[in-house]
């Protein structure tokens, strides 16, 4: 692997479609590994546009604009953050041989849609999940809940989600009857794109969840291997992850078959990066629940806990380098949220968040704040997680947003 000057013609070039602090963090580890990196995303000033060579706001669901901006800049590696994209676009883009789509057109195509991932994991690999069932209308959703000719339902309590979207948007937890048309209602048109197509989920009655975050990596032989970090717990609110920590303590029999089911999966999706996948555990018993093909929002704690943080560990996986997911210490982390809506917010008690021992924050820098929009997370350490995620929740509630 050669990296060129960044701004010059041996420029390594990589865009970023979706700049949000996920991307802020991949595009700050490739600016170190000196690539010149492009930040796209579907507003001005997003937090990876601010740390970029340069940025673009353009529609990324719109082919031509998408085509028109890998024509004019060339990149290298077209590396998705966001799952609402063209993907067919990307599909022609590396067809063409403008350019590699990371980690590949399949993954990206399969991850944005509830079906694709779920048939693929269930139906064509045969991991266990949630009994599942997908409806296109309110009374089919019924009908799936219900099961009929003795045929066993989904039942209550059940989840109801649009096929296409993410951080819980119109998802719903249903425990009876009464509540299925208030879900249908949400799910179809809390989506990205109203497809009018819902998936409902039997309730996986878990001990915890976890995220565990899979490499795929060319190792010093050139060829790609798996490589697994320590799970990170984490605790989701209405859909949303509000608290992580690494580790997540596992018994042996469980991890590994999560580790087989993270391989599993990401080698049918192929390609080189990092990957999040979500599973649900109950004593040794594991069950996949989603897969992200990009560094993972409950993956911001590996910033305190890893010799390698996810991002830096996707920017190597893709390039073409050597990784090393060693866990360093016990790690937390726990989201900031932007109490208020404003377009100047205001962060203030920093002085005392960050005088909690082993303490560190990330403010994303997004332009616009909701009550519930995510704008920072506090990172902590300690000597086992008990300790990192109390601090981490002291340094989260020390930060005071105002209009
Ligand atoms: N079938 C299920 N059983 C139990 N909990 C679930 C189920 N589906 C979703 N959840 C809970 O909701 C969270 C978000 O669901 P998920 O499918 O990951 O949606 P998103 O794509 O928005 O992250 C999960 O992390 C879990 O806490
Ligand atoms: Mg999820």
């Amino acid at each position: 692997m050669q990296i060129g000057t960044p701004l010059s013609a041996t420029a390594t070039k990589v865009m970023l479609l979706g700049s949000g602090e996920l991307g802020k963090e991949v595009i700050i580890a490739l600016q170190r590994l000196g690539v010149e990196v492009i930040a796209v995303d579907r507003y001005e000033n997003a937090p990876g546009h601010q740390v970029a060579h340069r940025a673009y706001t353009i529609d990324m669901t719109d082919a031509a604009a998408l085509k028109a901006l890998v024509a004019k800049e060339k990149p290298h590696l077209i590396v998705p953050e966001i799952e609402a994209l063209n993907t067919d676009a990307l599909a022609e883009i590396e067809r063409e041989g403008l350019a590699i789509v990371i980690p590949t057109v399949k993954a990206v195509q399969l991850t944005m849609n509830r079906e694709g991932i779920r048939r693929l994991a269930a139906e064509a690999l045969k991991l266990p999940t949630s009994p599942y069932a997908f409806a296109h209308s309110c009374d089919a959703l019924q009908a799936a809940i219900d099961g009929k000719n003795g045929d066993a339902g989904i039942g209550y309590p059940c989840f109801i989600k649009p096929t296409m979207s993410s951080s819980g948007k119109g998802q719903s937890r249903v425990t009876e009857k009464s509540q299925v048309q208030a879900a249908w209602d949400y799910a179809a048109t809390g989506g990205r794109v109203n497809q009018g197509v819902v998936i409902v989920e039997g309730q996986i009655d878990f001990d915890y969840e976890i995220t565990l975050l899979t490499v795929r990596a060319k190792n010093v032989a050139g060829e790609i291997q798996t490589y697994f970090c320590e799970p990170i717990g984490h605790v989701q609110k209405s859909g949303d992850y509000v608290e992580s920590w690494q580790p997540q303590v596992m018994t042996p029999n469980a991890l590994k078959a999560a580790q087989h089911v993270a391989k599993t999966i990401t080698d049918a999706l192929g390609g080189v990066g990092l990957f999040g996948v979500e599973l649900f555990v109950k004593g040794d018993q594991v069950w996949f629940s989603e897969v992200s093909p990009r560094p993972h929002d409950t993956g911001m704690v590996t910033m305190c806990s890893q010799r390698l943080s996810e991002f830096e560990l996707h920017a190597r996986a893709i390039l073409g380098l050597p990784v090393d997911v060693s866990m360093t210490n016990a790690g937390a982390s726990a989201v900031i949220y932007g109490g208020a809506e404003s377009n100047n917010l205001k962060y203030d008690g920093l002085e005392a968040a960050l005088a909690v021992p082993c303490s560190d924050v990330r403010l994303f820098g997004k332009p616009q704040s909701f009550v519930k929009r995510r704008m920072g997370v506090a990172l902590a350490t300690g000597k086992d997680t008990d300790e990192a995620r109390s601090r981490a929740k002291l340094v989260a509630s020390l930060v005071k947003t105002s209009d």
